[in-house]
């Protein structure tokens, strides 16, 4: 079982060369994880929410043990799970599992109107009557269903769309009244509502992104955050009216202490900041510790100053571009071949430090998201100081998928 509030203080100092020197006697491809770095990011986060509840992003995460390690710290309660089949697995033992995306799975639907406990654990998250339609048709004559709505917090002013197209309720008014119909409807309680603030909380501001320059994405972000604390308190307000709110949920890494400074917010979900990808190294009021990275072994000298690794194409979702690539993270002066990328076989690697490696040497590169990485890989080993304690399962370990 791993402990995270036993854990050593993390130091960056010689990170790599510890996770280098524990993991010596294991061949790679393979994850691991510093068990310090991982308690490191779990205080931070803890410390940026100023006692507001941290409701774990499974997304970002894909390990039951790890999940399991983090609900145990306090100020983390809940799962913010993807899909119900996920969230059913894990109301197995998580006792508040909200669905945060809305489903259309009618096995997983049925499974749900049939599982007692379940009913009693999960939320399914809903923007419209048609999703209510779809449980309905499902599983008819269900026993009632814990949903949540979901706000649009996404930033307009036009021209500028920033955020995720998500829910089509924007207005305080529209959602209470789904809010009433639902309320009206025999089979669903409502119990929740959800506001994630994409375009601040996914969206790195401490450098150049895209087409924005920081300044222009930094003015969207502060308009943002000011805009949707309105907008969110009336629909909070004008929801509450109409049903008693367990939970409104907002919020991401990137915006942790900004979410909890806004008063109609009762828990954030959060995930990424616990294994530190490299999509979160550019944020200005946080920097977590690179707590989850992969180690691939040189196979082949193509000439001076390069190596070619086996493995490595473990691209990201968003946008494609160089950003979703891993980067190397240990030895340093070493990058990728922007010509060939990172491959679906092998990864040639450049920079002087390449002369200094030996066939069998690891290079360790960090995955520029959370959970995907996990996909990938059955375990992960769990470093603690110079050793691997642990070694446990993903997600696909335990012969699962997130999608
Ligand atoms: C609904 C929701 N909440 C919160 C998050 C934040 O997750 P993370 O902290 O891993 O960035 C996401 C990320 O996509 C999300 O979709």
């Amino acid at each position: 079982m791993l402990l995270l509030d036993e854990a050593a203080p993390w130091h960056a100092d010689g990170h790599w060369q510890r996770m280098d020197a524990a993991t010596a006697a294991i061949d790679g491809p393979f994850a691991a994880l510093s068990l310090e770095a991982l308690a490191h990011n779990a205080r931070s986060m803890v410390a940026r929410s100023a006692g507001t509840t941290l409701r774990v992003a499974t997304k970002s995460v894909r390990s039951r043990a790890v999940l399991d390690a983090v609900l145990r710290l306090p100020g983390f309660a809940g799962a913010l799970a993807a899909t119900l089949p996920e969230g059913l697995w894990l109301s197995e033992t998580v006792d508040d599992v909200l669905v945060g995306y809305p489903t259309v799975d009618r096995a997983a639907l049925r499974a749900l109107a049939g599982d007692e406990r379940a009913l009693s654990r999960v939320t399914l998250m809903v923007d419209s009557l048609e999703h209510l339609d779809v449980v309905d048709d499902a599983a008819p004559g269900h026993p009632p269903i814990r949903v949540a709505l979901e706000l649009d917090a996404s930033f307009r002013l036009w021209p500028v769309r920033a955020g995720v197209r998500r829910s089509p309720l924007r207005e305080p008014e529209r959602l209470r009244a789904l809010a009433e119909a639902v309320v009206a409807r025999p089979g669903f309680t409502l119990v929740g509502l959800m506001a994630y603030e994409a375009q601040v909380a996914g969206v790195q501001d401490a450098r150049r992104r895209g087409l924005a320059p920081p300044v222009v994405l930094r003015t969207m972000q502060r308009l943002s955050v000011a805009e949707l604390r309105e907008r969110r308190g009336a629909a909070v307000g004008a929801v509450r009216e109409v049903a008693a709110l367990e939970f409104v949920n907002g919020g991401g890494t990137g915006s942790i202490e900004l979410t909890a400074a806004d008063p109609s917010v009762t828990e954030i979900g959060a995930g990424s900041g616990l294994f530190g990808p490299h999509l979160f190294d550019g944020y200005r009021r946080f920097s977590p510790a690179p707590a989850l990275a992969f180690a691939l072994p040189v196979v082949r000298r193509p000439g001076r100053g390069c190596v070619t690794l086996l493995g490595g194409g473990w691209i990201a979702s968003g946008p494609p571009g160089p950003d979703r690539e891993p980067i190397v993270a240990w030895p340093e002066g070493l990058r990728i071949d922007p010509q060939e990328g990172a491959g679906e076989v092998q990864t040639p690697v450049l920079g002087a430090a390449a002369d200094r490696l030996a066939l069998g040497d690891r290079v360790w590169m960090r995955h520029a998201k959370s959970g995907e990485l996990c996909e990938r890989t059955d375990v992960l080993h769990v470093v603690a100081g110079d050793q691997v304690v642990e070694s446990v399962p993903t997600y696909r370990g335990e012969g699962r998928k997130l999608l």
